[in-house]
């Protein structure tokens, strides 16, 4: 952990403030050290109240996305969240965590964007990221697992950031197969699975993770007021988007925790719980193709089991599902 992040970590431990020798002390480094630290703390927008009587305490935190109070805040994880990078502005946080994973960087790391210009979403469309609006990120997973079971990751995904928005904001969100989550019917989540593989071995998986937080619903385009909404417009209140983010990651954590033991079928019934696809008639796209029927359940890997109007049972592993009326 970085000096800043312990010193914000200190903060957040003691409400009622925390002197300027017990910091310098924990952190060992001198006083005057610790001064400048919070002098830096505060050009970037937290506000540090500081007197002879309770020596430094945190007043707020800015809705800005800061790697080093992101890590104070998270704390201990397995695997993901060890390594997390902030960017004001790029292209795509997938197309950073590409190259980190190119250079070899470890499973774990996790890049977060202020703004994309050239967000992506499933199947080439655009996701549209304005700045400080939600949160646009990208996790770098290198699992054991074969190129088919990786379908039981973009289900855990899923999972993990359902119970993190229901912790956070106390929201209920669906599952829309394989790892949207809506509510009323509008998404507030997408989720970008991205895989380097060879025939039987998978070199690294990217999660690309985009969640409409804090826009107003007529900041929306057009295009997308009738099937996007975000969770300020759907909780009536500002969300704190470093509090969700690190929660993500602590809940992503466990659920990978869970698959790399083998205990997918516990994340499975979870999904199933939470999830809008299972028991409704779907029509499913998979590029020229079109099958229509009931979504009947999900299998050990992950795969959408539909059972089609001739009475086949198709095993779905992309595609756009549409919930049919
Ligand atoms: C979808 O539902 O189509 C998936 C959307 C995924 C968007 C996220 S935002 C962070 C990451 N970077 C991207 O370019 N896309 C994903």
């Amino acid at each position: 952990m970085t000096t800043d992040a312990k010193i914000l970590s200190a903060l957040r431990a003691n409400d009622d403030g925390v002197s300027g020798a017990q910091l310098a002390e924990q952190l060992g480094i001198s006083r005057a050290a610790v001064w400048a630290r919070i002098d830096e703390l505060r050009k970037l927008g937290y506000d540090i109240a500081a007197s002879p009587h309770f020596g430094y305490r945190l007043v707020s935190a800015p809705d800005v996305l800061h790697a080093d109070d992101l890590l104070a805040r998270l704390g201990e994880t397995k695997v993901i969240g060890r390594d997390i990078r902030v960017f004001e502005e790029t292209t795509s946080t997938n197309d950073v965590i590409e190259k980190l994973a190119r250079d070899g960087v470890k499973e774990g790391a996790v890049v977060f964007a202020e703004s994309q210009t050239k967000g992506r979403g499933r199947l080439g469309r655009k996701w549209v990221s304005p700045t400080r609006k939600g949160l646009w990120f990208s996790v770098l997973l290198r699992p054991e697992l074969s190129p088919q079971e990786t379908t039981q990751l973009t289900v855990a995904s899923a999972t993990a950031l359902r119970r993190a928005i229901k912790n956070v904001t106390g929201l209920l969100t669906d599952i829309k197969w394989p790892n949207d989550l809506l509510i009323g019917g509008k998404k507030v989540v997408g989720i970008l699975t991205e895989m380097s593989a060879e025939v039987d071995r998978v070199r690294h998986i990217i999660l690309g993770i985009g969640v409409d937080v804090n826009q107003d619903a007529p900041e929306f385009p057009v295009e997308l007021r009738k099937i996007a909404t975000s969770l300020k417009a759907e909780a009536g209140e500002q969300i704190s988007r470093a509090e969700l983010a690190t929660e993500m990651l602590r809940q992503l954590d466990a659920d990978y925790a869970r698959i790399c033991s083998g205990k997918f079928s516990l994340v499975a019934d979870e999904w199933e719980a939470g999830c809008a696809t299972i028991g409704k008639n779907v029509s499913v796209q998979m590029g020229t193709r079109l099958i229509r029927g009931c979504a009947e359940a999900l299998d050990d890997d992950g795969a959408l089991l539909v059972r089609t109007e001739h009475g086949h049972l198709e095993r779905v592993i992309g595609g756009d599902v549409t919930l049919e009326k």
